[in-house]
């Protein structure tokens, strides 16, 4: 039996996690404790870095000790120290980092660097179990819309397409201001878009059309900036007339294009790949549209589909402990303790 301490700082959250991980490489949760910095942020409209760094170094050792409370072991417990070395923020990633460093050679135990990106992944294997291999994941959040080829959690993650302009969660985000909803948006549009009609306005569906491959983009690549411009406009174009903005159903109808999009690529990529299990991880995962389109489409297709709940989607430390105890499992070398942090650390680079 071994634990694992999971730390997670590159982007707004402080999160750490404690996970076990049993002899025939089973996970178990055991804390899972998050600060989150947003509220300072949302004035801004964004996350501002420097403010991001300044709390996580606030938060880090108070969220420390309720982690291993609320697990019930003691540090002295810990056998392995997994944490986000990248991407995300530079110096948001080296507050998590230096304290990895500092409680592994504290307690003379192993550091595990790791990509935030295979973590968003890893967290569903604590809700689901092991990931059948290949498996899809679809990963979307407020800095990264991925598809990911996933051979090996613990090796071999390839991305076969990505966002060329916004992420999807940046275009939440953004929307959210164009409508004067607060920030972060993914919540307050998903709530408008429930009183809304989605079939109100014709938003374009990004790098859908044949265009595609003329303009050199890979078969999978997303592109949302085109939307966010067209809602943008949609909503000048009524104020410039003096009549209302029927935000339910803006925000309805933008929020249709995204879960569109996301759910017909990711399910045709499946498809043509011949695979048979889709993930869908990170912030944006938890939106209520795009989990029931795709769950419809999956189910159509013959799909599984694998949705870790809400609080395993944000950013967390448990999500970054699972991923650690992959790696311990899987008998991967532990990172040397001069790791830095790579804020453009590429998915397909696991553990440093
Ligand atoms: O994964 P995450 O917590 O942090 C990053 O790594 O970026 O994702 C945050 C993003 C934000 O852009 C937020 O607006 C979006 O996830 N989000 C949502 C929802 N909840 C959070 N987007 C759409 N619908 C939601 N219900
Ligand atoms: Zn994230």
């Amino acid at each position: 039996m071994t634990l694992i301490l999971g730390i997670e700082s590159s982007c707004d959250e402080t999160g750490v996690g404690i996970v076990r991980l049993g002899p025939r490489g089973e996970l178990e949760l055991l804390g899972d404790e998050v600060a989150s910095s947003v509220e300072q942020h949302a004035r801004f409209g964004g996350v501002v870095p420097e403010v991001a760094s300044r709390a996580h170094l606030e938060a880090m050792v108070p969220t420390m000790k309720r982690a291993i409370a609320a697990a019930g072991v003691e540090l002295s417990d810990v056998d392995a120290v997994a944490v986000t070395c990248g991407p995300g923020l530079a110096g948001a990633l080296l507050v998590g980092v230096s304290a990895a460093k500092a409680y592994a050679a504290a307690l003379d135990v192993p550091l595990y660097g790791v990509n935030h990106l295979a973590g968003h992944v890893a967290a569903d294997t604590l809700q689901h179990g092991p990931l059948p291999s290949p498996c899809l994941a679809l990963l979307v959040s407020g800095g990264h819309t991925q598809l990911l080829l996933v051979d090996d959690l613990a090796g071999k993650i390839t991305e076969i397409g990505s966002t060329i302009d916004d992420a999807a969660g940046e275009a939440y985000d953004k929307v959210a201001r164009i409508l004067g909803l607060p920030y972060p948006g993914g919540p307050p549009i998903d709530r408008a878009a429930g009183r809304g009609n989605p079939a109100a306005i014709a938003f374009p569906r990004g790098l859908t059309g044949q265009r595609q491959s003329e303009l050199g983009r890979r078969p999978y690549d997303f592109s949302f900036s085109g939307l966010k411009t067209a809602v943008a406009r949609w909503v000048e174009a009524r104020e410039r007339d003096g009549e209302p903005v029927p935000v339910d159903d803006v925000a309805a109808s933008f929020q249709e294009a995204v879960a569109d999009v996301l759910t017909a690529k990711a399910v045709r990529a499946a498809g043509e790949l011949g695979i048979g299990t889709l993930v869908v991880s990170g912030g944006v995962a938890a939106n209520s549209r795009l989990s029931a389109l795709a769950a419809q489409r999956c189910a159509e297709a013959g799909i599984e589909l694998r949705v870790p709940r809400p609080r395993l989607c944000t950013d967390n430390g448990a999500m970054i402990a699972a991923l650690g105890a992959h790696l311990v499992a899987a008998g991967v070398p532990p990172s040397a303790l001069d790791l830095s942090a790579d804020p453009a650390l590429p998915v397909g680079t696991v553990s440093v």
